[in-house]
């Protein structure tokens, strides 16, 4: 991957002042994604950070317990929009925070998805289970401006209906038609109607023009098996798009927790062209 073809570099957390210090934020909204998953919208107790950009991550951190990497899931009127969904201590905690309580926030970290890359292409998006909440800023970008891109497609899959991310939203822009929204889940309640298949069962019917650009979050697995049908369909693995998670600590490129061959996930990363990503990910990881 080069630097032009790749993802956008971001500087690496351009809180070049205190990088390891959390700004408190307040939580001014809480909403109940689904059973385990919760989105918190965050505004600014004081100094607000720089705004990150679609793809970049923030360390949010629930007071006496911990911290945990979290990407941006939305900016919306300087309010930081982030979906959680609880796993561990940290993530329970921040899924817990409630309306009026202050955690603290460090960041953004790591590199941008590059959507100016794609203005004038046709644009892939494959999002599996959480994976669609990373994407969510690239899907509003394009809405916002939807004359800058040619054909936009969003694929997205989870395991069941009730674990489909975002629900109304995915119906909205279905119904808005300017972009096309396909939904998939791997296995059907009685009341589901849509599609049912794993998310790169949708690929096959994807339009590939020439010069795609691809966006791709999920879990591994998931995005190999995407990132290898968008190869067959014809892209260019230089123009795939991933987002990698990989257990983080200091988020500036110090500890080499997150380290991944000869990458650092938190800074070299979390977005990464496939061409970069395919032989590292043959790489054990530390
Ligand atoms: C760049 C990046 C962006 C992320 N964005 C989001 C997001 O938007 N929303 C969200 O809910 N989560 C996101 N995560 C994952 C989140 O950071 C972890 O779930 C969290 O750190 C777990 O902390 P915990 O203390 O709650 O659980 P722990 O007790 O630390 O872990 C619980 C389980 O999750 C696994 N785990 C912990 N951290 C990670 C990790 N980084 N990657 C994969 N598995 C992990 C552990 O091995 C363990 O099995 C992101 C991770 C990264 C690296
Ligand atoms: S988290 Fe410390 S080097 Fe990446």
């Amino acid at each position: 991957m080069t630097e032009a073809s790749g993802p956008a570099v971001a500087n690496g957390g351009s809180t070049a002042q205190a990088p390891m210090a959390p700004v408190m934020h307040r939580v001014v909204r809480r909403h109940q994604d689904l059973e385990d998953t919760v989105s918190l919208w965050l505004e600014p107790v004081d100094q607000p950070l720089p705004r990150p950009m679609a793809g970049q991550f923030m360390m949010l951190w629930a007071f006496g317990i911990g911290e945990a990497p979290i990407s941006l899931a939305g900016n919306e009127d300087g309010l930081l929009v982030h979906t959680i969904r609880s796993v561990g201590a940290v993530t329970e905690a921040l899924c817990s925070a409630a309306e009026g309580s202050e955690i603290g926030v460090r960041g953004p970290f790591g590199t941008g998805w590059g959507l100016a890359e794609a203005e004038g292409q046709p644009v892939v998006i494959v999002a599996g289970g959480l994976g669609l909440a990373p994407v969510r800023p690239i899907v509003t970008e394009i809405l916002s401006s939807r004359g800058r891109f040619e054909e936009v497609t969003l694929l997205v899959g989870a395991r069941s209906p009730e674990t489909l991310l975002y629900e109304d939203e995915l119906a909205q822009w279905r119904r808005q038609g300017s972009i096309d929204v396909g939904v998939t889940v791997d296995s059907a309640t009685p009341s589901w109607r849509g599609h049912v298949g794993v998310v790169t069962s949708l690929i096959e019917h994807t339009p590939a023009a020439t010069g795609t650009r691809a966006f791709v979050c999920g879990p591994e697995v998931m995005m190999r098996f995407t990132a290898r049908a968008l190869i067959d369909r014809g892209l260019d693995p230089d123009a795939i798009a991933v987002s990698l998670e990989r257990n983080m600590h200091c988020a500036i490129g110090h500890c080499g927790h997150c380290q991944l061959g000869p990458a650092f996930v938190c800074k070299d990363g979390p977005v990464l062209a496939w061409s970069r990503v395919e032989p590292l990910l043959k790489v054990r990881e530390r």
